[in-house]
């Protein structure tokens, strides 16, 4: 096994993700980024590559310019993690914004005073669409929408496109406060009538305020490009990995794909359904992961659930073989650092944290430490019921795991 220390210092007690880079949209499990900034502090990382291969909003790369580094690349499968990462990480003329923030604003204004106009509006289709929204709230959505895409300058638009996102979301009869879709009561249906105007022109100057105080400002020429794609692994090439991947497969932890669903479906996004199935752990394997000191934990899953042993395993096939791209694409000497929590299933703590210092270790790295903080602030629900058991609900995950490792072979 490979050695933990419980560090106090990266518990951030009473800190979140707001306390000093307010995110732009909701997303979850984000990783506060004052973790990576202690953490490249502690080991003097203040140049270099980064990679981070499953990026989501993109808090490594607030590390990255917080500490100076001048190259940065993302890569996540889902298009809105993308689209919030890429608006947070791209420099834009202030002024024009806030000159098309006035002009977004008449052009709606003028244009929902003539009936004619709405009735020609084309509202967007997409399966069992009224099931989640009112007419009414999807023709002002789509009021929105139609003068957003007139924005020709597509690192503008995309201030725009997030508060979108966000608004679609608030606006749906979706339970808020879940990151999976659970519409709300029928009888709470009647009584709900979002000002979708009012929401988004409230959201789009939050945006770019939380834009211009906090990442405007440290834009500097570092160049950062994020894609959406699985990471394409690159020879030798970078200096410092920072990522905080999935801790399981979208469907039994954290459904990213869901979360995204309608922002993804306004983005114009055709996959936006398949989304989780593409994450890692999304196609389900028919053997048993069978390599390495995890083992004996899924057989132990399997004694109670062939199927949930599968798609555990589906996960740490998937993990792998990212964690063998990723080391090929690190060059000697550099480092990798991967956050990560050690999820319950079936009663069974899978030692994630132990999985990618033994992966990495396999790949030419060294496990240099792995710190254990405690879990106080994650965006993520910090309880399930991982028995099933109707009424037995346990805290899957308080603590989380820094876990770093050196590559000291090409
Ligand atoms: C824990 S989140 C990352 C959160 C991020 N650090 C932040 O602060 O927002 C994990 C991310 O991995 C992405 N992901 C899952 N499987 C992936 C894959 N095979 N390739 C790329 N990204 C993937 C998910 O979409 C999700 O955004």
């Amino acid at each position: 096994m490979y050695r933990v220390m419980r560090n106090p210092k990266y518990d951030f007690i009473g800190q979140s993700y707001a306390t000093s880079y307010p995110n732009l949209h909701k997303y979850p499990a984000t990783m506060i980024p004052q973790i990576g900034i202690e953490i490249f502090k502690e080991l003097g990382i203040k140049k270099g590559k980064l990679l981070d291969p499953y990026c989501g909003s993109g808090s490594s790369f607030t590390v990255g310019l917080d500490r100076g580094l001048n190259e940065m690349q993302g890569f996540d499968i889902n298009p809105l993690a993308v689209l919030i990462s890429r608006t947070k990480f791209t420099k834009v003329n202030l002024e024009k914004v806030k000159l098309l923030k006035q002009r977004l604003r008449n052009a709606v204004y003028e244009f929902v005073k003539k009936e004619e106009s709405l009735k020609l509006l084309e509202l967007p289709k997409f399966y069992n669409i009224d099931f989640w929204f009112s007419k009414q709230v999807l023709q002002n959505l789509s009021v929105l929408k139609h003068f957003i895409d007139k924005i020709k300058e597509k690192d503008i638009k995309r201030l725009f496109l997030v508060p979108l996102s966000e608004s679609v979301r608030e606006c749906s009869y979706t339970r808020n406060h879940e990151f999976k879709l659970y519409r709300i009561k029928s009888e709470e249906i009647l009584n709900f009538n979002p000002d979708v105007f009012g929401v988004y022109f409230d959201k789009l100057n939050k945006t770019i305020g939380i834009y211009e105080s906090y990442y405007f400002p440290k834009l500097t020429d570092a160049k950062i490009q994020i894609d959406y794609s699985k990471f394409p692994k690159c020879e030798n090439y970078f200096d410092i990995i920072l990522t905080s991947p999935p801790y399981g497969d979208s469907k039994t932890t954290v459904a990213y794909g869901q979360f995204s669903m309608f922002s993804n479906e306004i983005l114009g996004i055709k996959y936006a359904r398949q989304i989780d199935h593409l994450l890692m752990g999304g196609k389900l394997v028919k053997e048993k992961y069978n390599n390495g000191l995890i083992v004996d934990y899924i057989d132990k899953i399997a004694k109670q659930s062939i199927k949930r042993s599968l798609e555990v395993s589906s996960f740490y096939y998937d993990l792998e073989s990212s964690i063998k791209d990723v080391a090929r694409s690190v060059r000697k000497g550099g480092k990798s650092i991967y956050v990560v929590g050690n999820r319950r299933v079936k009663d069974v703590q899978l030692p994630t944290d132990q999985f990618i210092a033994e992966k990495f270790e396999q790949n030419g790295f060294k496990h240099i430490l792995t710190y254990e903080r405690l879990l106080g602030n994650k965006a993520m629900p910090s309880k399930n019921s991982p028995s099933n058991k109707v009424g037995v609900r346990k805290g899957t995950m308080t603590q989380e795991y820094i876990v770093v490792c050196e590559k000291v072979k090409d």
